[in-house]
């Protein structure tokens, strides 16, 4: 079993570097494949000790080699702080590698974030302002500046000219912003080019090479299956493909080499920035599960939009992933409710949609049909096997296994690594 995809089958925020990590134990290599910093994975080791990852894999607490891939936009500051945290708590970070095809986050880009986030007023994505939706833009865009272009000083400097002659115009003229310096960003971006020019490499090469020889590879997804730029809530999305498919293109391996995708799915949902969420809530149980669960964004400190589970969303997830597998997460959040509510189908507009609604204006008028399931009051966080738990939060878990057609496989009682009941083996 080679290779393993991790996904975000919400809106992100599923638990998914706890995931990583528990399997980046048994890897030999972690890779990320899409995103940037804009990601905030939380782990938390058998020591209690706990880390608050953006850019770098979370795997890179235990697995042997962490790539980041192709598909990934690096801002070589935010790599440089992370890489200083994790250094200074003695982690050793030796093993990291880059793809030399990865793009560049600019300062323009963190800039033109900002300002473009403004421009938009009232109809505003709410992204985490770290230049990741410009960075994207400018790839497909192909004016990008990738990782390798840090090792060759001439194009740099030619790249950068070219760029800033650009962006500059729209930052002063449209956003009446002040223009960035040439000078000042070449000479940074050459000196982040001579500390990383160790850890730049053909990453394609290398995952493909670690497969043929039957090496454990594991795939870690950013953001989440509702938030890709393809198949998410768009334009209420990131800028890359955060489902299964990315993990072949960001990673530089073919589709089929694909052995297992697993999808992360919290006991409830939660979303941060704008867009639609069907079934949000606005009353105390929202404060109930942001407290409890701490949903507070990792990046960006901001307060989760908080609501109880779509199986909607999660049917939807497994059919654009083709999931192997559910994690289920956070289900130690529900405790102490009297009924719990699932959200089994939407009403749009007079009608029972059980899928998906095609266009986003159906998904804007989606009401949430809910089933609900007794609850339980007992402290789940000492269960160790499935067994362990209330029969009413066994039956909440089976329950919702049925709704979205695939197994769940684990189910998350606490942060801690030993807190993951494990139903059936992932690895
Ligand atoms: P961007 O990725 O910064 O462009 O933001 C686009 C949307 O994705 C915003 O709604 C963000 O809040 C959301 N987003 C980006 N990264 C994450 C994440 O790691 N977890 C949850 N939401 C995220």
């Amino acid at each position: 079993m080679p290779a393993i995809v991790i996904i975000g089958a919400q809106w992100g925020d599923e638990g998914k570097g706890k995931v990583t990590d528990a399997l980046g134990g048994r890897s030999d290599m972690v890779v990320r494949y899409q995103g940037g910093n804009n990601a905030g994975h939380t782990v938390v080791t058998p020591a209690g000790e706990k880390f608050a990852l953006r850019l770098i894999p979370s795997g890179i607490l235990t697995a042997r080699t962490t790539v980041i891939g192709n598909g990934v936009v690096v801002d070589p500051a935010a790599l440089a702080e992370e890489l200083g945290e994790l250094d200074a708590r003695g982690i050793d970070t030796s093993g990291l590698v880059i793809s030399a095809n990865a793009h560049l986050v600019m300062p323009h880009h963190r800039a033109l974030d900002k300002v473009t986030e403004r421009f938009l007023g009232k109809a505003k994505i709410g992204t985490t302002g770290r230049g990741i939706g410009p960075a994207y833009g400018d790839k497909i865009a192909r004016i990008g500046i990738r990782m390798q272009d840090l090792l060759d000083e001439k194009i740099l400097r030619e790249k950068i000219e070219a760029a800033l002659q650009e962006k500059n115009q729209v930052l002063v003229k449209l956003y009446n912003r002040k223009a960035l310096s040439i000078d000042e960003t070449f000479t940074e971006y050459l000196r982040f080019g001579d500390a990383l020019r160790h850890r730049i490499i053909d990453t394609g090469l290398l995952i493909n090479r670690a497969l043929d020889v039957g090496q454990l590879v594991v795939f870690e997804g950013s953001q989440a299956t509702m938030l890709d730029v393809d198949h998410g809530t768009y334009p209420f999305v990131t800028s890359s493909n955060a489902t299964a498919g990315g993990a072949s293109v960001g990673a530089g391996i073919g589709p089929k080499r694909l052995d297992r995708i697993i999808g992360i799915v919290k006991a409830y949902t939660t979303r941060v920035g704008s867009g639609p969420f069907p079934t949000e809530l606005f009353d105390a149980s929202a404060d109930y599960l942001r407290k409890t669960g701490g949903e507070y964004g990792v990046v960006t400190g901001r307060e989760r939009r908080c609501g109880w589970f779509d199986s909607v969303v999660a049917r939807y997830a497994n059919r654009v992933n083709g999931l192997t597998d559910f994690v289920l997460t956070k289900l130690d959040v529900l405790t102490s409710l009297d009924r719990v509510p699932i959200c089994v189908a939407y009403d749009v507009d007079g009608e029972r949609c059980e899928e998906m609604p095609m266009t986003q204006t159906e998904f804007h008028h989606a009401q949430p049909i809910y089933e609900y399931l007794d609850g339980w009051w007992e402290n789940l966080s000492t269960a160790r096997t499935f067994a362990d738990l209330p029969v009413n939060a066994r039956a909440y878990v089976e329950r919702l296994e049925e709704l979205v057609g695939v197994q769940i496989s684990a189910v998350g009682v606490g942060p801690g690594r030993e807190q993951t009941l494990v139903r059936h083996e992932l690895i």
